[in-house]
């Protein structure tokens, strides 16, 4: 039986940690939103990449339409944002296209790490990690490489292209042997949500804890049809899915952890079963993002119009403190779907880069079905 998603009169005593817990949370959105704090910095380092995924929602190729920025123009752009916040508290995370591709790769994280960032990831799909460049991207002070892995060999060849399972599962064994931390991102789709046991046993064979599980945005070349696209069913077998392991894994004490890792508010009872914090969206108030060519948005994931400025004109915190009101007012997100819905106060509307694809509202409570 699909678990009911509560009305908000359909409250008890026991559903009160969680109220406040996501109460919490979108109170901090809202008092970010009047007192911005800068703490999670994405680089889209570039757009070029050695594959072609179905569902890349960059439209990723092995060019780049983009003149992408140099290693000098990039630090032009962090030397400022060094210089105006305080850049101990803010962890970057490099992401593509496909980060391996650029040259200077191992240089950025070492000097982010030198000019004391708290901390440097990558997101990457593992073809390209060898042993050489996991033993560089240890020594420049890597602190994690987030790995995509999207299904077992047959599904994740076909997303991905042939061969490419192994080559990945290759990339994380030379980053385990050379002491990186890694972790597995799979993008959940109706090709894959009844399999989650088989794709959670090819994660765990590699020897990776962590598994942060997302769903496809529709974007870039997951815009149209409904391949990539969670009916209610699917949804709400994923979230099945993710409290079921995350129980077991809490009762047998198991040295893994696994999370839906999107934005947006997926009910009340069940927001504290499928991640450990709620999953509210930060995007432009504690997070901002310097895209391949020097634009700068709130997050890499959001439509290219919606970049605020490139920051080789304008100065990063300038574009961030005068550029950024849109991302931080949530009034207008009272439309659509979310005009008159009674979780407004705590949901916000849910996550931006969803809302922005689907301008009439991107809603967990919807997409499982109970809206
Ligand atoms: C854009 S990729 C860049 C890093 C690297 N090339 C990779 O594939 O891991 C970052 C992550 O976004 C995921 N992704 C790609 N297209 C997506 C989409 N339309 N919706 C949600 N996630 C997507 C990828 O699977 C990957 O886990
Ligand atoms: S999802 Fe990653 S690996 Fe796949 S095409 Fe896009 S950037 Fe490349
Ligand atoms: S309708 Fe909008 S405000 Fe209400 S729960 Fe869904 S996304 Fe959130």
């Amino acid at each position: 039986m699909p678990r009911p998603v509560l009305e908000p009169g359909q409250l008890g005593l026991r559903d009160l940690p969680e109220v406040l817990s996501i109460g919490g949370d979108s109170g901090l959105r809202q008092e970010l939103a009047a007192e911005p704090d800068l703490t999670y910095l994405f680089w889209e380092c570039t757009a070029k990449c050695n594959l072609r995924c179905t569902h890349c929602g960059s439209s990723c190729e092995p060019q780049s339409p983009f003149r992408e920025l140099s290693t000098d123009e990039f630090f032009g752009i962090v030397n400022t944002i060094a210089e105006d916040f305080d850049f101990r508290r803010v962890t970057v995370a490099i992401t593509g296209g496909e980060p391996l591709l650029r040259p200077d790769l191992f240089e950025v994280i070492a000097r982010l790490n030198q000019m004391g960032a708290a901390g440097v990831g990558i997101v990457t799909n593992g073809t390209l990690v060898t042993r050489e460049r996991a033993r560089k991207l240890r020594e420049a002070g890597l602190m994690v490489a987030s790995v995509s892995v999207d299904g077992e060999e047959l599904l994740h060849d076909s997303v991905r292209g042939e061969g490419t399972l192994r080559k990945t599962l290759a990339g994380i064994e030379a980053a385990h042997a050379e002491g990186l931390l890694c972790e597995v991102i799979t993008c959940v789709r109706p090709a894959n949500v009844w399999k989650l046991d088989e794709v959670e046993r090819v994660i765990r064979g590699s020897g990776v804890a962590q598994w942060r599980l997302v769903t496809i945005g529709r974007m870039g070349r997951a815009s149209e049809g409904d391949e990539f696209w969670l009916k209610p069913p699917e949804v709400r077998e994923l979230f099945d899915f993710i409290e079921r392991r995350r129980r077991e894994v809490a009762r047998t004490g198991e040295a893994f952890d696994l999370r839906f890792s999107c934005g947006g508010f997926v009910g009340v009872r069940r927001e504290r079963e499928v991640r450990p914090q709620c999953g509210q969206c930060f995007a432009g108030l504690g997070i901002a993002s310097i895209l391949c060519d020097g634009q700068v948005s709130a997050c890499p994931s959001m439509p290219r119009d919606w970049a605020q400025g490139n920051a080789l004109e304008t100065r990063f915190s300038e574009l961030w403190r005068t550029r950024f009101e849109k991302f931080r007012d949530f009034e207008w997100r009272r439309s659509g779907i979310c005009e008159r819905c009674d979780w407004f106060h705590l949901c916000l509307g849910g996550g931006l880069h969803e809302r922005l694809a689907q301008p009439d509202g991107f809603c967990w409570l919807e997409r499982q079905g109970e809206l």
